[in-house]
């Protein structure tokens, strides 16, 4: 049996999203629509699929460059869903069934698909779909006595009686060419939206004595399809609620489902907890037993297990070791790498740094381009000064260093290990291992300061007055 092929409907202009960007390229989950219903079609064993593309064309094609399994099908002027899949005519001139998808119904699920093409093996082809509540502006469904299709009614063309009918087209299809491509030739304008439907060149198949299956979506989410902001947002929504009942059926407490975007990618070890306001986005993995509190984004992350990320704190592209502790108000960004039980504090910033086991910043430091041993302290306030105006320096701390509060580490420089430095020091040169290093200006006292000031502006008033 030959690999199944896909057709995707990718080329309308998304006028209900009053968007500048192509509407298969909004993001739901942190990834295109079009790359969710790409990813199940392959999934479900497309060996290859074609993507019908048009408005945005440039765009939808540089952002899915990478793809091998992607053939682009252009449609120059977008007449509607019968004339995109036209489009595909001169690549099915054999008997081949194909699965029709739209780009802007992500939430579809390999396995419809797969029941989609068993069902049409049975029957000349098949369609998905569901029973909304609230069935809003898809096409309604009307079902032939035998349960098949007898005909689909577009929204704004139905009547009051159609738009009562709860069952919707959730634009997924399984049919065969080159039949359906003599159906397409056979369809017009004659509609309230003056565009060529797919779904008449459905009906004239069911005319001409072809039966079309109605496959009910076990997840009716999957028929929602993506017009406008708000069905943007439910869908995204939808998505993000499927990782957190996989995290939570893994043992991961998550406080707030509702107020927590994790991503599909992300994994979470069991007994971790994410509380409200939380974001774990990307390849984020987090071990078992952490705390995430409120308010955490994390992206691209590693954080082992027991660590504990406190409230508000950005991390990008870190790694955090056991049990240590970040934050609140910390920011990592990409290749800070914290040892085990290390500790970040309010206002610190850390890049492309790693800080040994134990190692402790508490307070308002920069940390850019170093190397901090293990149980070295940094104090509040402390700056490595890594960028000299055209390249960027290393500092490298040692063992059980500490750095006073407020000191300036000019790289590239070296700490010695056990060694110190002095509050507000502007550290130029490398401090040998177990000395103090000072360096900044001794501190004068000048007596009477307070008195000899009253005196002289008291001199220049009464000289004043006098003038
Ligand atoms: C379509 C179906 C409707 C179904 C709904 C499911 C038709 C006539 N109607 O309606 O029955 O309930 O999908 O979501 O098919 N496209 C093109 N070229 C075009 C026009 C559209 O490629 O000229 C693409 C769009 O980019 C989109 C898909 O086809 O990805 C569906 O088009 P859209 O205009 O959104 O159709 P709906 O009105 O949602
Ligand atoms: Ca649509």
């Amino acid at each position: 049996m030959t690999a199944p092929v896909a057709v995707v409907l990718a080329a309308g202009k998304g006028t209900r999203m009053r968007s500048a960007q192509p509407k298969v390229l909004h993001q739901a989950a942190g990834r295109p629509l079009l790359a969710w219903v790409l990813d199940a079609a392959r999934a479900a064993g497309c060996g290859q699929t074609l993507v019908i593309v048009g408005h945005g064309q440039t765009a939808v094609q540089a952002a899915f460059a990478g793809r091998q399994d992607v053939r682009w099908v252009v449609q120059e002027e977008q007449r509607g869903t019968g004339h995109a899949l036209a489009q595909a005519a001169p690549f099915f001139e054999h008997e081949r069934r194909i699965l029709v998808l739209s780009g802007d119904v992500p939430l579809v699920s390999a396995r419809t698909l797969g029941q989609l093409l068993a069902a049409s093996r049975e029957s000349w082809g098949a369609m998905a779909v569901a029973e909304l509540d609230q069935p809003g502006r898809l096409g309604r469904v009307l079902q032939a006595p035998d349960a098949s299709l007898a005909r689909i009614v577009e929204h704004a063309d139905a009547n009051r009686a159609e738009r009562a009918v709860r069952r919707v087209n959730a634009g997924l299809y399984a049919l065969r060419a080159p039949a359906i491509f003599a159906d397409l030739a056979g369809i017009d304008t004659d509609n309230a939206q003056g565009e060529l439907y797919l779904t008449d060149a459905l009906g004239r198949a069911v005319a001409a004595g072809r039966r079309i299956a109605l496959v009910p979506l076990a997840d009716p989410a999957e028929a929602l399809g993506v017009n406008d902001r708000c069905d943007l947002a439910r869908v995204h929504r939808v998505l993000l609620d499927r990782v957190v009942d996989r995290l939570m059926s893994e043992g991961v407490t998550v406080l707030e489902p509702a107020r927590t975007s994790i991503e599909p990618q992300v994994e979470v070890g069991a007994d971790s907890v994410i509380h409200p306001g939380v974001s774990l986005l990307g390849a984020t993995v987090i071990g078992a037993g952490c705390q995430i509190h409120q308010g955490a984004w994390i992206r691209d992350s590693v954080i082992a297990d027991g660590a504990v990320i406190k409230p508000y704190s950005v991390l990008d592209g870190a790694r955090v070791g056991v049990r240590a502790a970040v934050g609140p108000l910390a920011r990592l960004r990409p290749g800070a790498h914290l040892g085990a039980a290390a500790a970040v504090g309010n206002f610190v910033e850390v890049k492309n740094a790693t800080l040994g086991a134990g190692a402790k910043a508490g307070h308002l430091a920069y940390l850019g381009d170093a190397e901090v041993g293990a149980h070295a302290n940094i104090g509040a306030g402390v700056v490595t000064c890594n960028f000299d105006g055209s390249a960027k320096h290393r500092t490298v701390i040692g063992e059980h260093a500490f750095i006073g509060s407020d000191t300036m580490l000019v790289a590239p420089v070296v700490v010695g290990a056990d060694a110190l430095t002095g509050a507000g020091s502007v550290i130029t040169h490398d401090v040998p291992e177990g000395a103090l290093g000072i360096g900044r200006s001794r501190q004068k006292d000048i007596p009477d300061w307070h008195a000899r000031q009253a005196l002289a502006s008291k001199k220049v008033r009464g000289g004043k007055e006098k003038g």
